[in-house]
């Protein structure tokens, strides 16, 4: 049996990364493909813990290095337990946010340094990466207003707007680096038009596979 394929999904807060996720596993699962939907931080019972760790508000001031290895704790847990079993039962798996998202949000937010995010990502993912990234950019604002229009805001979509520019430059950075890997769609479009340039975009990934 083939391995399944890794999809991830990327971007800044409200971006539309939930929404569009529910599209993508629509046109995964009509060509008879068995997927498996999950996010990070999460995806697994112990993962989802250490979450609601990360995104709870608290008046202690959290170590970015604190906050980098929680990241990767239920990355580790999350890749072992749920994502590489699937892959190898020939399964595809479809991940909001994985690993770019902590160069994104623990690299260019928090200012850690892309050699230590690195070390770790070595460490637990073992060479492991997903097939292909889905970058929805927006400008920041934008994103956080659709974010605040939805829920209260967590620790993360608390943060300032010079953070998030961080983030989303940090994500343009990772594309810069390797192109072949990620489709970028402008999240600023209608919901109706960001779908058709995904659907386009996705199209011939879907058909080489299918
Ligand atoms: N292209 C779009 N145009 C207008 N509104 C949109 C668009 N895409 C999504 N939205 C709306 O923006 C809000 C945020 O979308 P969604 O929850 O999918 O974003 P997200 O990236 O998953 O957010 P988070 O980072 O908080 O998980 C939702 O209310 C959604 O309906
Ligand atoms: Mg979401």
């Amino acid at each position: 049996m083939s391995e399944g394929k890794f999809i991830t999904v990327e971007g800044t807060e409200g971006v539309g990364k939930s929404t569009n996720i529910a599209f993508i596993q629509k046109e995964i699962e009509k060509r008879g493909i068995e997927l498996v939907v999950t996010r990070e931080p999460g995806g697994t019972p112990l993962s989802e813990e250490i979450r609601e760790i990360l995104l709870q508000k608290r008046n202690e001031s959290v170590d970015a290095t604190a906050e980098l290895l929680l990241v990767f704790a239920a990355r580790a847990q999350h890749l072992n337990t749920v994502i590489l079993p699937a892959l190898a039962a020939g399964k595809w798996v479809l991940c909001d946010r994985f690993t770019d998202a902590t160069y994104a949000y623990q690299g260019g937010g928090r200012g850690l340094s892309l050699e230590t995010i690195e070390q770790l990502e070595i460490l637990v993912q073992k060479g492991r990466h997903p097939d292909i990234t889905l970058l929805l950019d927006i400008d920041v604002e934008t994103g956080l207003r659709r974010a605040s229009a939805r829920a209260e805001l967590d620790r993360f979509e608390s943060e300032h707007l010079e953070f998030f520019e961080r983030v989303r430059n940090a994500y343009k950075q990772r594309v810069a680096s390797r192109p072949d890997k990620f489709i970028v769609v402008d999240a600023a479009q209608t919901l109706v038009e960001v779908q058709k340039t995904i659907e386009n975009a996705l199209k011939p990934f879907l058909d080489r596979q299918g």
